[in-house]
């Protein structure tokens, strides 16, 4: 039996036993601990921190007594003096064993240390970054043995860390003479390893060691907006995030009008391409002053986007998205240099990903909502909706994954709106009608006060009351349904049909007026009958394609249903489900999950088996189009009533009930039935 003494380290629970004078840094590595070290324990990268504890562990049948670790030495001592250790702490490259111990790596410490998500439901991310930081003391030059100094930084890649082969571009070479003559041949490289198994390359080069960090932008690129977090690569933190308008916009509001400006227009997809590349340098260089970091040190960039938005960030003309059978120049990810797309303002050698397509509709932004909520691995069926200007629609089970896209408009942000707006200071977005009264109280975002509580004025006396975002009109429509003011057909009453002077005659049709504020020049808000119509098209979208979903599946209902997008987080689940946007279910099965398609992009940036997981999962999703199925049409119309015209919601009654009554206006020229006009895909 050995008499070495015995390390256990929490939390991990590994143990093994080590001769006297072992580095505890050594001994993690051994054993396979997830103790972090930069510097390879040369004693200056302090990432190898450890907290031994002393004392009786019965559970470990361990009695750890002081003296078990090596004194505290002058390595250790010159690092608390110079940005000081926490009480307790030791370096683990220094301190030694030298009887039975047990180590707690604390989390900072841990290379694949977990990122904590916000959502209580949602994964966590295990950090595992394709692009790390290593420091290096490489060989001085020899005249006797003459090699370059890229193959003796090669060497010491491979025998200090294992890394067995490097390339390094042109522009990376001409760095690297002057860094290892002002680090004293001591530099850290930042290496990106490819999850494909390409050779690693050398993104970055600092002399001695670099403290500066690393960073990382997953950023979402949609038809309306791009949002981009920056993250740091060695923690997971979101440093900042931001995001601007799609200047795309000006060549068409949505993908189709994109698609048809390209068409029509010699050079219009080249004119839209270097619009979205400005636009990201221009997010890159504002997300980096917002970090308060170097736009250099940002070496790798994940995009989840739509096809349209992903053929025209690759510089691709979208003209065969725009058509039957909607080919796709690749659905494979793509891993490329920064450099490729123009980004110039990131780090030089940078390294981008771009999420693999699902099919011609069904892009990068819906495997990152795969990825992010994972789907194909719920035992109960669930139907994941992200609601944008194209509704991204996943439903499944740990059977199959099946996915489409539906073309259901900006409405439901806020465009096309009388009175909508984007989510912005003033903007309505609650708003509940009294059934009794018929009256509206609202709250407006940046305050917490509702319209008819004291104090109201004053919060909003900065902000006003501006118009109503996304949110806000679902709630809208929705609760004039419940007050009895809307008809299941969607139609609004007039005020003798209803009993209210909020309904207001405008044309043949009528209004509901919610807020009139024109006596003190202010705005004048109300939902219209216009209004009302086009939140019918946008949720008829959304609820065919998912029920051409459950058709495939051969369900007449779900388990769960999760709302994603960047405003999905938003929504109130009730209203949704009055509105028949989404499928009855029990209330408490339906969630909201924040921007999924942002996380799924943050999740490929920090993990690199991530990206191996989503191809192969995107590979097994069965992908049905909407644009070409004939159903869709027939469930279109059905689900223009709200919230339905056939189908039960049984769940829904449970908890609200709704009027039954029929508005004849017998002037309503817009036709509430079959035959509506498609919305085209946008
Ligand atoms: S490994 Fe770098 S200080 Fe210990």
């Amino acid at each position: 039996m050995t008499t070495d003494p015995l390390v256990v380290f929490t939390p991990s629970g590994k143990r093994g036993n080590f001769p006297v004078g072992t580095p505890i840094l050594t001994a993690a590595r051994q054993l396979g601990v997830d103790l972090d070290s930069v510097c390879g324990g040369r004693g200056i990268c302090s990432k190898c921190q450890i907290t031994p504890s002393y004392g009786e562990f019965p559970k470990h049948g361990v009695t750890a007594t002081e003296g078990a670790l090596s004194d505290w030495n002058a390595v250790e001592q010159r690092y608390e003096d110079k940005r000081g250790l926490k009480a307790g702490r030791r370096l683990g490259c220094q301190a030694t064993v030298l009887g039975d111990i047990v180590i707690d790596v604390p989390p900072e410490s841990q290379v694949h240390r977990q990122v904590v998500r916000k959502a209580a439901a949602a994964r966590a991310i295990t950090m595992d970054p394709a692009t790390r930081l290593y420091f290096v003391e490489v060989e001085e030059p020899d005249m006797h043995s003459p090699t370059g100094d890229l193959e003796r930084l090669e060497r010491a890649l491979k025998d200090q860390w294992d890394i067995p082969a490097i390339t390094a571009d042109l522009s990376l070479m001409s760095k690297l003479q002057p860094a290892l003559r002002k680090g004293k041949w001591q530099v850290t490289v930042a290496v990106h390893k490819s999850h494909s198994g390409a050779t690693a390359s050398i993104t970055e080069i600092w002399p001695g060691l670099h403290e500066g960090g690393l960073y990382g932008l997953a950023i979402d690129l949609g038809s309306t907006t791009i949002a981009a977090h920056l993250t740091d690569l060695e923690t997971g933190e979101v440093t900042a995030s931001s995001g601007l308008m799609n200047p795309q916009i000006r060549f068409g509001e949505d993908l189709m009008s994109r698609v048809s400006y390209a068409m029509m227009n010699p050079g219009g997809d080249k004119e839209m391409t270097r619009a979205v590349r400005e636009a990201i340098d221009d997010l890159t260089k504002g997300i980096a002053e917002e970090g308060n970091i170097d736009p250099n040190l940002i070496v790798e960039t994940v995009f989840v986007c739509n096809p349209v938005m992903h053929h025209l960030l690759l510089g691709l003309d979208p003209v065969e998205l725009g058509q039957a059978p909607f080919a796709l120049a690749t659905s494979q990810s793509m891993s490329l240099d920064a450099r490729d797309l123009d980004l110039t303002t990131m780090n030089d050698r940078a390294q981008v990903y771009i999420l693999p397509c699902i099919a011609g509709h069904v892009g990068a932004d819906a495997a990152a909502v795969a990825l992010s909520e994972e789907p194909g691995k719920s035992k109960d069926l669930v139907l994941i909706v992200d609601v944008g200007t194209n509704a991204e629609i996943l439903l499944g089970d740990t059977s199959r994954v099946l996915a489409c896209s539906s073309p259901t408009g900006p409405a439901f942000e806020g465009a096309q709106i009388s009175s909508g707006q984007r989510a912005a200071p003033g903007a309505i977005e609650r708003i509940e009608i009294d059934p009794a009264t018929k009256e509206p109280r609202f709250r407006v975002i940046g305050s917490d006060i509702w319209s008819n509580e004291d104090g109201f004025d004053a919060v909003i006396a900065t902000t006003g009351i501006t118009g109503i975002c996304g949110s806000g009109i679902i709630e809208a429509v929705a609760e004039l349904r419940i007050a009895g003011l809307l008809d299941s057909s969607g139609l609004l009453g007039s005020a003798a049909q209803t009993g209210t002077e909020r309904m207001v005659p405008e044309g043949r049709t009528h209004s509901y007026l919610i807020h009139d504020a024109t006596a003190v020049g202010g705005p004048r808000i109300t939902v219209t009958q216009g209004d009302i119509r086009a939140i019918q098209l946008a949720k008829s979208a959304l609820y065919a394609g998912a029920r051409l979903l459950m058709d495939e599946m051969k369900v007449d209902k779900v388990d769960r249903v999760v709302l994603a997008g960047a405003f999905g987080a938003h929504i109130s689940t009730k209203h949704a489900m009055v509105l028949g946007m989404i499928p009855d279910a029990p209330l408490e099965n339906v969630s909201s999950a924040g921007n999924a398609a942002g996380t799924g992009a943050r999740i490929a940036l920090c993990n690199v088996a991530a990206r191996v997981e989503i191809e192969r999962v995107v590979g097994e999703i069965t992908k049905v189009e909407t644009a070409i199925e004939p159903k869709f049409q027939e469930h279109f119309v059905a689900a223009n009533a709200i919230p339905h015209k056939t189908d039960p919601f049984p769940e829904l009654s449970k908890i609200v009930s709704l009027p039954d009554l029929t508005f004849n206006t017998g002037g309503e020229s817009d036709s509430t039935s079959g035959g509506r006009r498609r919305r085209r895909r946008g």
